[in-house]
């Protein structure tokens, strides 16, 4: 396995794999994500995983592994995910976790951790931290602000909880429970804007509440029971449909069991809050288990053989073993699986989609204030009905176009997470593809004022520019043209068909399709109609130019109008004009049809100056002929995009086939178009 050099996923899950990990798998140099769940692996993490400098994701739950976490893990820069769950690890976690700034993930579950918290404040882009069945304590740890779900269950955590907790605007899973948390329970935390699942059950939390609290309408899940909190509980929570216990507390009123007031003061008095110390330091070791590097040659042979055997008989050892199947993937919430698969889904889309972008993130209010130089005028590049647009370059150099959205409404930013989400699967070869996002929150009541969602930045201007004359840039060939069109057919076909749900009517305008460095056509995705569903259309009309009056709206044929539109940007590809009016496109798709029945030449004398000598007539005469059909009046009888896809790649190869016969160039070597396989990809 180890001459494997480009393996970039390896997944070998519930295979009754036994042993140590050998260090060898670091031959494997490529690696990104490695999926060993749910085997017998024991013995330590071996050093040599350090030196996988693209390794992303990293899932080990349910094995057998011990001993201390190293300290070297912060040397692996990349890593988003990291789940040891249901292992035997011990010892206290290294400091050098709160390097591991990319990190997205932390599972950690049932282990034997014990010991402080390392500070994760600067990771800012952790959402999932799960420390639930350790003996972590006794201090709350300190945590960036994008939490979305935390969970200390069932540790030794045995203090206040810091005020930072009421910051929290994108936590949806708060659980404390089964620790001995200490002081006043923040009502805040009822409020949260994402909240809806709160246990701190089983802590010895104080606290007068009140019946006219306000809590979170969507919380789903409320424990508050075993701890000293007296006074009313809050109607929001009464009223609440979900489940909400409390028993065991000292409140007023009780339908649940209640202990009596005097009770909760003594015990409140007794348990003393500790202070609530923020810097501390902690003593952490390296262990490198000389022993496993040693019989990593053993180690191979063995895990080879195994891996070999098991998978020989694995289908047999399924049924036989129940063993294996006994150890089955101990499910988190929901949730968690889907952030996971999230995680897997971005980083497929990020090999089979758009090749070399960085992983999908979010971004802080700072990198986008420090990329657009404070949103400085140089940066300024246009406004339209959905808000500004700004360039702007990360610290690594990228190069982005950023637009700011302002809301329509206040709200939180779980309200719109179902936005970023889709926004975040638009990532293609043929798209400008979305790198991350960033929430800007009132500082009132942490609704969202606007968000900023960062595009790459395509420079070579627009595809209209490159076509129409009187510009000083050099006009397309021919074929650069065909190639130009395929680029946007791929391009609408995986906005149809290549998400969930798919994005339809992108009311796709010549301006807004790019070309980048090596002229290869991206559709600017930062003007999808998804967009106008969030943020507030400032001049009424969402869409600049002319309206195409006969879109039908009816949902039967709603991927028909995408054809219409890409009809009219082949009008102008092949006249050179710029088609303003549905007037024109009537016009001109008439003057189409009637040209595709008469004889070459008069074929010839309609299309654009700039290609009338270089393009083939069977070329030509396809195009024509895909275009008239796309404009076709009802929206039914219009060609696919997959019908589309297929004559455009028929007019290319005859294109290209005469073009090598006949030696005859029309002047575009290096065309971006690429060989004319039929894929779709
Ligand atoms: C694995 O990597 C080590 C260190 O880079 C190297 O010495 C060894 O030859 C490699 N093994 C194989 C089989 O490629
Ligand atoms: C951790 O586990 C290893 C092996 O299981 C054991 O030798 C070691 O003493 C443990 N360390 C601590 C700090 O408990
Ligand atoms: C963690 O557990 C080990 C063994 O049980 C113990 O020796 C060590 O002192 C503990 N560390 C902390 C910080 O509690
Ligand atoms: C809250 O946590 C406790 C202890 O971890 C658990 O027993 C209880 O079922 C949880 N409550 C709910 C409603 O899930
Ligand atoms: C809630 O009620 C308490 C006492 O009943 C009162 O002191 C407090 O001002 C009220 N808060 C709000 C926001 O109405
Ligand atoms: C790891 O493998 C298990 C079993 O196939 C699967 O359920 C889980 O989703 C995988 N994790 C990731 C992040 O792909």
């Amino acid at each position: 396995m180890v001459r494997l050099q480009s393996l970039k996923v390896l997944t070998l899950v519930s295979l009754g794999i036994w042993g140590p990990l050998p260090g060898k798998i670091a031959n494997l140099s490529s690696l990104e994500i490695v999926n060993m769940s749910s085997n017998f692996i024991h013995g330590s993490i071996p050093y040599e995983i350090s030196t996988l400098s693209n390794l992303q994701t990293l899932i080990l739950d349910n094995n057998m592994f011990s001993g201390q976490l190293p300290n070297w893990f912060g040397l692996i820069p990349a890593l988003n995910v990291l789940s040891f769950k249901n292992n035997l690890f011990n010892g206290s976690l290294p400091n050098s976790v709160g390097r591991l700034v990319n990190l997205r993930i932390l599972s950690l579950s049932h282990n034997q951790f014990n010991g402080t918290v390392p500070d994760l404040s600067s990771l800012k882009n952790l959402q999932v931290l799960e420390l639930d069945d350790n003996a972590f304590g006794p201090q709350f740890p300190g945590l960036g602000n994008k939490l979305v779900a935390l969970v200390l269950r069932n540790n030794r955590f045995r203090s206040s909880i810091p005020a930072e907790a009421s910051s929290y605007d994108m936590l949806q899973k708060l659980d404390i429970s089964s620790n001995t948390f200490v002081g006043p329970f923040p009502p805040a935390l009822l409020s949260l804007p994402s909240i809806t699942y709160l246990n701190i059950s089983g802590n010895k939390l104080t606290g007068l509440l009140f019946e006219n609290l306000s809590c979170n309408s969507e919380l789903d899940v409320v424990d508050l029971s075993s701890n000293l909190l007296t006074g009313s509980l809050p109607r929001c929570l009464v009223s609440n449909p979900g489940t909400v216990l409390y028993a065991r507390n000292c409140l007023e009123k009780p339908n649940q069991d209640q202990q009596p007031q005097p009770f909760c003061h003594t015990e409140a008095v007794a348990v003393g809050i500790l202070p609530d110390r923020k810097n501390h330091t902690q003593v952490s070791n390296v262990f490198l288990s000389i022993g496993i590097i040693g019989g990593t040659i053993g180690g191979v042979a063995l895990f080879l053989l195994i891996f070999f055997l098991i998978r020989r008989g694995n289908a047999k050892s399924k049924i036989k073993n129940p063993q294996t199947r006994l150890i089955s993937e101990n499910a988190a919430s929901g949730y968690t699986s889907k952030l996971l698969s999230d995680a897997r889904y971005i980083s497929q889309t990020k090999k089979f989609g758009a090749v070399g972008l960085p992983t999908y993130r979010s971004f802080s209010l700072e990198e986008i204030d420090a990329a657009t130089n404070n949103f400085d005028n140089s940066s300024f590049i246009g406004e339209d009905s959905y808000g500004q647009m700004y360039r702007g370059q990360l610290k690594n150099g990228l190069l982005v176009a950023i637009r700011c959205v302002e809301m329509k409404k206040s709200y939180s930013t779980q309200n719109y997470m179902h936005h970023i989400e889709l926004i975040s699967k638009l990532r293609h070869h043929h798209l400008v593809s979305a790198l991350g996002h960033c929430f800007e929150c009132s500082l009132d009541d942490s609704s969202v004022r606007r968000i900023f969602l960062v595009f790459e930045y395509i420079p070579n201007g627009t595809l209209k520019s490159w076509i129409s004359g009187g510009d000083a840039r050099k006009s397309l060939s021919w074929t650069q043209r065909i190639g130009a069109a395929i680029g946007v057919a791929k391009g609408i076909q995986f906005l149809h068909t290549g998400i969930v749900p798919g994005v339809y009517s992108i009311n796709l305008k010549i301006e807004d399709v790019v070309l980048d460095q090596n002229l290869v056509a991206k559709i600017g995705s930062y003007n999808l109609p998804l967009l106008s569903n969030m943020g507030k259309v400032r001049n009424g009309s969402s869409s600049s130019g002319f309206k195409n009056s006969s879109i039908n709206k009816s949902v039967k044929h709603e991927d028909k109008s995408d054809i219409h539109d890409f009809g009219v940007m082949l009008q102008e590809l092949i006249l050179g004009k710029t088609i303003k009016s549905r007037k024109d496109v009537d016009a001109f798709k008439d003057l189409l049809q009637a040209s595709i029945a008469a004889d070459d030449e008069a074929r010839r004398s309609i299309v654009d100056q700039a290609i009338r000598k270089a393009c083939l007539d069977q070329s030509l005469k396809t195009m024509m002929e895909i275009c008239v059909r796309c404009l076709v009046k009802e929206p039914a009888d219009r060609p696919s995009i997959e019908d589309v896809l297929w004559n455009l790649l028929f007019a290319a190869q005859v294109q290209d086939a005469w073009r090598g016969d006949s030696q005859s160039s029309d002047g575009s070597p290096g065309s971006p178009l690429q060989p004319p396989t039929l894929t779709f990809d």
